[in-house]
């Protein structure tokens, strides 16, 4: 199977010095992306800028911002059987990228930012993706019923919500503990390292697939 995965934070520029970005590792992403290729599958890893090493056998495409992040998945999400967006895609950039560096002037600074295009808001609507589509959903408060939202409105076969407000879970951590929100129910898994649990949404989202493609 072709599968398609987005990872990452990405890096919105300022100035020539200077950036927007968030505290997303990366980690899950690619947990699930080993999960994947362990299990025999053509993976293309789309990725904003981590320290973690490219995983063997993977096909790897770096990007920075979310622009690009979109033209890379609108490229190759034709060709794809799944589409999972774990990247924590920054939701504005500045509107102006500045060619030199911005210098301190009055006490204040306004920077304007502008909305990046919702990339797997744009999966099954303007790149027509008819396949398995699966999403994240990083909240701090309500949790599922904010999941179940973006699992409607975005067209998703499954959303997989955690919930950021703890510091010893989801962003930035070694561990994850998430939410299976579904069209039709929704279950959880228990804590578990990221590794782990890569290997298990992998599994999951594959035996997904099958269910859909054998209705
Ligand atoms: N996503 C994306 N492109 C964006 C923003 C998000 O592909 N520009 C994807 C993420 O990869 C993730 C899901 O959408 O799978 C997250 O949904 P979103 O509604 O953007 O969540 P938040 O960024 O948390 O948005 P909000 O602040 O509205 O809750």
């Amino acid at each position: 199977m072709n599968i398609l995965i987005t990872a990452g934070p990405t890096r919105e520029p300022i100035d020539p010095v200077r950036f927007l970005t968030n505290r997303s590792s990366g980690k899950m992403g690619y947990a699930i992306a080993h999960g994947l290729i362990h299990a025999g599958h053509n993976v293309l890893l789309i990725s904003g800028p981590t320290e973690l090493d490219v995983p063997d056998y993977v096909d790897f495409v770096q990007v920075e911002t979310a622009a690009e992040m979109h033209a890379a998945v609108s490229h190759h999400l034709g060709k794809m059987d799944i589409a999972i967006f774990v990247a924590a895609v920054a939701d504005y950039t500045p509107a102006v990228v500045e060619t030199h560096k911005i210098k301190k002037t009055g006490d204040r600074l306004t920077l304007e930012l502008v909305r990046t295009p919702d990339i797997l808001g744009s999966a099954r609507s303007a790149l027509g993706f008819q396949g398995t589509l699966v999403g994240f959903a990083a909240e701090t408060e309500n949790l599922e019923a904010n999941a179940r939202e973006k699992l409607t409105k975005k067209g998703c076969d499954l959303v997989i919500a955690n919930d950021v407000s703890h510091t010893d879970i989801g962003f930035d951590s070694d561990h994850n503990e998430v939410l299976l929100v579904y069209p039709d129910h929704t279950d959880s898994l228990p804590s578990a390292p990221k590794t782990e649990l890569g290997a298990t949404l992998a599994d999951l989202i594959l035996d997904l697939h099958r269910a859909k493609t054998s209705d």
